[in-house]
């Protein structure tokens, strides 16, 4: 009995654990949410009554655990060192120069450099025992940190264990833990609606998530982290930096997408420039790459100064906090009502953007910060996100700042305001305020939602103060002659938005559902939401609990749409929309579908599909387009300029596919 009890917790545990490296890792899941569930409560529960038997690294061992009264010390098998940083162009080849001189090498050899993504989050050192995760510690003074092992075995995508080729009898791993921007920001509005303390930035949501005593914290928040370094180590060797990745990659942990072998400056010089571009799209801060040596008996050789390897270097992007000044604060009125405090600063350049306006979240922020206007202070962005104001420059004050008190009446519709008890935010009651109504309009027909091109905030404005839209739906009653009527109209351009209106009418039914400004529900959810109810009125009548049978809907977010519904406003609204507005539900997929269950990643630029065209065109036929590649992707459609994912395929032998094939295998031909 207690043999075939061993047997099947031995195989639910490897199951899940590869399971969490599909998802956490991969981000390629093979089953659904609801089956891992049952697969980890199958686990749980034999795990209860055979305690006995329960495997050290088993996935149950990622929750819980006790909170703890301080953190222990922990000395580092070798010191984590820094790094020096290079923050021009010119900089950097001041340093490939100086690396030529340290290795004695004539200057213009081609050196070999491994550049990566400088990830900004918590430094970590992970120490492997004969494979297993023995410990994990933060920095510290790069000496001795502290043992934060509870805390990181609660990241799923940290191997508990090394998978794949034999591990080496002990070797300390490298890396940073961090928060995805979009986690981060959903974790300051739940702080927010809290009441509690909003982080500055997603780098500080991280160390303070990792630093808590209490377990139960840091598993409650989506961490992730990357790996690129190593400190001791017994039993392995490596020739090369980009081998050692390789090698973490197999062992199961995350590495960058972003890694690169270059040669010489020049190369290197295009890497930096190229990620730059993509830096606001990545869904994680970094402040720049990282060079190394490729080489790891050059990098010996290159030896260390101050505590840095010489033969290393972080190539920063421009900072993303500047000080200005607050030259005045209003107030916004958003979607839902709520009351925005935005800061109106001195205009400065931040991350390559000028930056004008940075909100202040809500009065409990501004106080605690102690946000006078007149103030000097520190203001940041993170990723595409609307910059915020950090701190204030308490040593700047003259006196002359003024304090600010959110108005007890909306100042848009001077309808009363109000602030339930134990939330943060302040809103405006009513629901005929034109300023929530903009909002509502501006979600409706942006982009990602009805994409009515032409239709920008300016017009919405204009529309709403001319009475001529009064609910989202009169969108689709405008006649010619309103928008001539409009400032700025010409015939044309009258035509030209009406044309767009009229080709917004059948739009894909997740754009509608996106365009709702339901809260939470972004264009990820919404495409689950319409695959799976493949109608609104259906959505309309879910309960939460059909609700968290949808991939990747969680409790709040069920909660919020039956919400939603629940207000007869809204369903008066809908109903309104469904009268002019009429949604094409997504294509069942059939299980005949060439590409049903199939799994593909593009790279490169293709001839004639945009990104977004051809993920639709795989959408449609029933495949799931994923962002890296591994053994289990099906196809690689590569194009032009197709980088280290096409390499990756060719090693694993993934069929690679050019724009031509894909359509071929999708139309026959
Ligand atoms: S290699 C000698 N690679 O940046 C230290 N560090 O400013 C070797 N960091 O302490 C570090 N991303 O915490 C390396 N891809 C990356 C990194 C990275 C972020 C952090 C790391 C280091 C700090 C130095």
């Amino acid at each position: 009995m207690s043999k075939s009890v061993q047997a099947r917790i031995e195989k639910l545990t490897r199951e899940i654990l590869h399971h969490d490296h599909c998802y956490y890792v991969l981000d390629q899941p093979e089953i659904s949410d609801a089956e891992y569930d049952r697969l980890f409560r199958e686990l749980q529960s034999l795990e209860e009554e055979h305690p006995e038997l329960r495997l050290h690294y088993s996935p149950t061992s990622r929750v819980g655990g006790k909170p703890l009264d301080e953190f222990q010390k922990l000395r580092h098998g070798m010191p984590m060192l820094s790094l020096a940083n290079a923050l021009t162009e010119e900089e950097f080849i001041a340093f490939d120069e100086r690396v030529h001189r340290f290795l004695d090498l004539p200057q213009d050899d081609q050196l070999e450099y491994f550049c990566e993504l400088k990830f900004d989050g918590l430094s970590i050192n992970l120490t492997y025992r004969d494979g297993n995760l023995a410990s994990a510690a933060t920095r510290g003074d790069g000496e001795v940190g502290e043992d934060v092992t509870q805390n990181i075995r609660t990241i799923r995508s940290i191997p508990l264990r090394l998978e794949g080729s034999p591990p080496p009898a002990m070797i300390e791993i490298r890396g940073e833990i961090l928060l995805p921007i979009r986690d981060f920001e959903r974790l300051n509005e739940d702080q927010l609606a809290r009441g509690q303390k909003v982080f500055a930035n997603p780098r500080n949501a991280a160390a303070g998530s990792v630093r808590q005593l209490d377990p139960s914290i840091a598993a409650s928040r989506p961490l992730t982290g990357f790996f690129y370094g190593m400190g001791s180590v017994e039993g392995v060797r490596f020739e090369r930096m980009s081998q050692f990745e390789d090698q973490l990659e197999n062992w199961g942990f995350r590495v960058g997408s972003h890694r690169k072998v270059c040669r010489g400056a020049e190369a290197v010089l295009k890497f930096y420039r190229e990620i730059l571009e993509k830096r606001d799209s990545l869904p994680y801060e970094i402040d720049g790459i990282v060079v190394k040596l490729n080489r790891l008996d050059h990098l010996d050789r290159a030896g260390t100064v101050s505590r840095s390897p010489r033969g290393m270097i972080a190539f920063k992007y421009p900072p993303r906090q500047e000080c200005t000044t607050i030259e005045d604060i209003i107030v916004q009125v958003g979607r839902t009502g709520a009351l925005t405090p935005v800061a109106m600063v001195a205009p400065v350049r931040l991350g390559g953007a000028t930056i004008r306006r940075a909100t202040l979240h809500n009065q409990d922020e501004i106080d605690r910060k102690d946000i006078r206007i007149g103030d000097r202070v520190l203001i940041q962005r993170a990723g595409d996100v609307i910059p915020e104001v950090v701190q204030v420059i308490t040593s700047a004050r003259t006196g002359k700042e003024r304090k600010f008190r959110l108005p007890d009446h909306c100042p848009v519709c001077e309808s009363p305001v109000e602030r339930k008890p134990g939330e943060a935010v302040t809103r405006c009651v009513s629901r005929n305020c034109i300023a929530q109504l903009k909002e509502r309009v501006r979600h409706l027909v942006m982009k990602d939602a009805l994409n009515i091109e032409g239709m920008g905030e300016k017009i919405v404005e204009q529309l709403v103060d001319n009475g001529l839209v009064r609910h989202p739906a009169d969108v689709f009653g405008l006649g010619k002659q309103d928008f001539l009527e409009l400032e700025g109209f010409g015939e044309k351009s009258s035509q030209n938005l009406l044309d767009a209106i009229e080709g917004a009418r059948h739009p894909e039914l997740y754009r509608l559902i996106f365009g709702l400004g339901i809260r939470h529900v972004g264009e990820a959810t919404s495409k689950n939401l319409a695959r799976h109810f493949r109608s609104v009125p259906a959505l309309a009548e879910a309960t939460e609990e059909q609700l968290l049978d949808v991939e990747d809907i969680g409790p709040e977010m069920a909660r919020s749409i039956v919400e939603h519904f629940s207000h007869a406003e809204n369903r008066h609204e809908l109903e309104a929309l469904l009268k002019v507005v009429h949604p094409v539900a997504p294509q069942q997929v059939s299980a005949s579908s060439v590409l049903a269950g199939k799994t593909v990643v593009l790279t490169g630029t293709l001839p004639t599909l945009s990104r977004s065209d051809a993920t639709k065109l795989i959408e449609e036929h029933g495949g799931k387009v994923s962002s890296s590649v591994s053994k289990k992707t099906d196809y690689v459609v590569a194009g032009e300029e197709a980088g280290s994912k096409l390499e990756k395929a060719r090693t694993l032998g993934v069929p690679v596919l050019d724009e031509e094939g894909l359509k071929s295998l999708i139309f026959g031909g």
